[in-house]
């Protein structure tokens, strides 16, 4: 990486509880009170891939923060990749013309790829499916804010496992914190890749991997619900196999402790009803709000902090 150690690639970057809790901090300052300090700065948010919370959330944070945003939604059609560029030629240029990109893109490490050439800041917007750390660090925050504490607590993430890019950058997270319990429930072909449990195996982790969750729900402070993801599958019949795996109902919610909470990285499909919409423990649209303000954290800290050294 050329004259720039701050991407923000992978959660596996932050390796103690203090590196990943300082962008809370900065989260918090930032809510209560809006320091424009990216005035005069310009972001890029470049997506090859659909977006609706995490584009608009980076580009409304760094509005907030004074930057100016340029910006692709639909880079895969609309930029030159669809001519035949490659991505260090994409990033080489906009270099010129931005001093952070946002990029989400459906090639699993391809962020990495970018950081290497690039000179200012690249941030991970979700990588094919292999990593979303932006949105990783919104949900410890989001169960930090609710509970007080992450250590010791129960979670259990559910779904596609396999293509999930948000579950996999939050076992790393997860994993800097003391006691924490792990439950892994998907479909036995959609099961966390062995690369991301090996941290857990590596730090002493406890991790239990299982199909069935209704026998769980009774001891989870954390249900974090993940959409199967259609556009990762070969088919459509492949698809529809697993779709519909876990479906989260009034039913179930009522099995729940009274003060656990239900996280989803959004969208859902059908994993969630919206009948349980206004329970207490329905925490997925507080969630996708924290992300403004860890995002406003993440741009200014890429941009602003002079000190941080990174992996990458
Ligand atoms: C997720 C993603 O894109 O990985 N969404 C998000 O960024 N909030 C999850 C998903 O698409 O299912």
């Amino acid at each position: 990486m050329q004259n720039n150690n701050k991407s923000l690639v992978s959660s596996s970057q932050l390796t103690s509880t203090s590196e990943l809790e300082e962008y809370f901090v900065i989260a918090d300052k930032l809510q209560n009170q809006l320091k424009k300090s990216l005035r005069d700065k310009i972001i890029a948010c470049v997506f090859y891939e659909p977006s609706t919370r995490t584009r608009f959330s980076f580009e409304a944070a760094a509005i907030k923060l004074g930057a100016q945003v340029i910006s692709s939604e639909n880079a895969k059609v609309s930029s030159s990749s669809s001519k035949g560029e490659s991505i260090e030629d994409t990033i080489r240029v906009m270099n010129n013309y931005a001093d952070a990109i946002v990029m989400r893109h459906f090639e699993n490490g391809i962020c990495a790829k970018a950081a290497k050439i690039s000179s200012v800041p690249i941030i991970n917007a979700g990588d094919g499916s292999n990593e979303h750390p932006t949105q990783a660090i919104l949900d410890v925050y989001s169960i930090k804010k609710r509970f007080g504490k992450v250590d010791g607590l129960r979670v259990a993430l559910v779904g596609d496992l396999l293509y999930g890019r948000t579950v996999h950058s939050l076992v790393f997270l997860l994993s800097l914190y003391k006691d924490i319990k792990l439950n892994f429930i998907s479909p036995a072909k959609l099961k966390m890749p062995p690369e991301f449990k090996k941290i857990l195996q590596e730090r002493a982790i406890d991790f239990v991997e299982q199909e069935d969750l209704i026998d769980l729900l009774p001891e989870i402070d954390v249900l974090y619900m993940t959409r199967i993801q259609r556009e990762r599958f070969g088919s459509e019949e492949e698809y529809l196999r697993f779709a519909n795996s876990y479906c989260i109902d009034k039913a179930s919610v009522d099995l729940m402790k009274q003060d656990a909470i239900i996280m989803h990285p959004l969208p859902r499909v059908n994993e969630i009803s919206p009948d349980i919409d206004d329970d207490k423990r329905a925490y997925y649209f507080q969630q996708a709000k924290n992300g403004l303000y860890i995002r406003m954290a993440v741009l200014q800290k890429a941009i602003t902090d002079k000190t941080q050294t990174t992996a990458y």
